[in-house]
């Protein structure tokens, strides 16, 4: 399998023009070694050039690792007490990569590794990767989707284990660790991102952050989290009323669940990104909240949280089987209620499926 993602990888350098791709770890050195490299303040740098054997420069201490990983590296490690600036100019003479086009990944590569290629390998050209490397990880096969049924599996059995247990009164925090527990409790592994559990208006904040604020009769309580099953993350949202809802929230949530469900019916192959934005917004600018929608209807889902295809206006790439993301509608009234609906879908030969079932109707929590 691997030596597949590594062709893969060439064929990517190949199309876009590249001469090499040059990656730090994370996601997509994990996809292609299986092997969940560290990023800390060891500078780890891989080097692929379609027609030679893979060059890693890696601290010593992963050489074990790195010989396991699947991969042909030729490896030019660097110990504690001699620093790294040796290995990379060996790996330097060895690319021989002056004048080429090295792709990298612009939103993960740090400035510390970019200054140590651009010193230390003089004449790289370093360029932006992050378009052409998201076909890697952009089809998701049966292995992949797998874990994510898995993921979402444990998200949602927790998700109802913790409502049960909501009762006004408690904090966003304490609600998010019951979460956080009943996740780990049900196999689920490290967080994609922090939960967000946010009572009352502040589920107005797209992105807030659980705090002191009580669950309180007749207010929205919004969820969006995660876990991971072998590195695939599942990022669900669901709002739910603490007692019986008021008018707003229910009219409000009506219009999300309505833009939710046109969503999921105007995902399947062939239909461009930008489309599935247009038929979702529609519904909520119709009912004139549009300005309360202030986010894209969705992003990819795999090995990272936010990944390939974005759901987002101007992306005009249809969609295929394999692809897999978010449908996550939400209207934010500042100060006053905040509801978001996410699902996650993939892309099938005929349609398009919802990995995440957890009911979608107004649910009340708190007893
Ligand atoms: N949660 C919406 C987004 O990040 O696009
Ligand atoms: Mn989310
Ligand atoms: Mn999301």
């Amino acid at each position: 399998m691997t030596g597949s993602r590594l062709q893969t990888l060439y064929d990517i350098i190949a199309r876009a023009n590249l001469d090499a791709v040059a990656l730090i770890p994370g996601p997509n050195l994990h996809y292609l070694t299986h092997t969940d490299f560290h990023l800390m303040e060891r500078p780890l740098v891989t080097f692929f050039v379609p027609g030679r054997d893979p060059v890693a420069v890696a601290p010593a201490l992963e050489a074990d690792r790195l010989a396991e990983s699947g991969i042909p590296f030729k490896l030019f490690a660097w110990s504690d007490s001699e620093g790294y600036t040796g290995a990379f100019a060996a790996a330097a003479s060895e690319l021989k990569l002056d004048g080429k086009r090295v792709a990298v990944e612009e939103l993960r590569m740090r400035v510390l590794e970019a200054d140590i290629i651009q010193e230390l390998m003089p004449g790289v050209r370093l360029v932006h990767g992050g378009d052409p490397l998201a076909e890697l990880r952009l089809r998701k096969d049966a292995d992949a989707i797998a874990s994510l049924r898995a993921a979402i599996k444990i998200s949602e059995d927790a998700l109802h284990a913790c409502l049960a247990d909501v009762r006004p009164g408690m904090t966003e925090r304490e609600i998010a660790g019951r979460l956080v527990v009943a996740q780990l409790e049900r196999g689920g592994g490290k967080h994609p991102f922090e939960p967000i559990v946010l009572a009352g208006p502040r589920s107005a904040l797209p992105h807030g952050e659980p705090g002191d604020r009580r669950a309180a009769e007749g207010e929205p309580l919004l969820f969006d989290f995660g876990t991971t099953v072998d590195g695939y993350a599942s990022d669900i949202t669901r709002t739910v009323s603490v007692g019986a809802p008021s008018a707003r929230l229910a009219e409000v949530y009506a219009v999300v669940q309505a833009a939710n469900a046109a969503g999921r019916a105007a995902a399947g192959p062939g239909v461009p990104a930008q489309e599935v934005d247009r038929i979702t917004r529609k519904v909520i600018e119709d009912a004139g909240f549009g300005a309360y929608f202030t986010h894209r209807t969705g992003h990819g889902l795999g090995l990272e949280a936010h990944e390939s295809p974005n759901i987002v206006e101007g992306n005009t790439r249809a969609l295929e089987p394999g692809m897999v993301f978010t449908i996550e509608p939400g209207i934010y009234i500042p100060g006053e209620v905040g509801v978001r609906i996410e699902d996650n879908v993939v892309i099938t030969a005929g349609g398009a499926e919802s990995l995440t079932t957890f009911p979608r109707d107004l649910l009340r929590a708190g007893g």
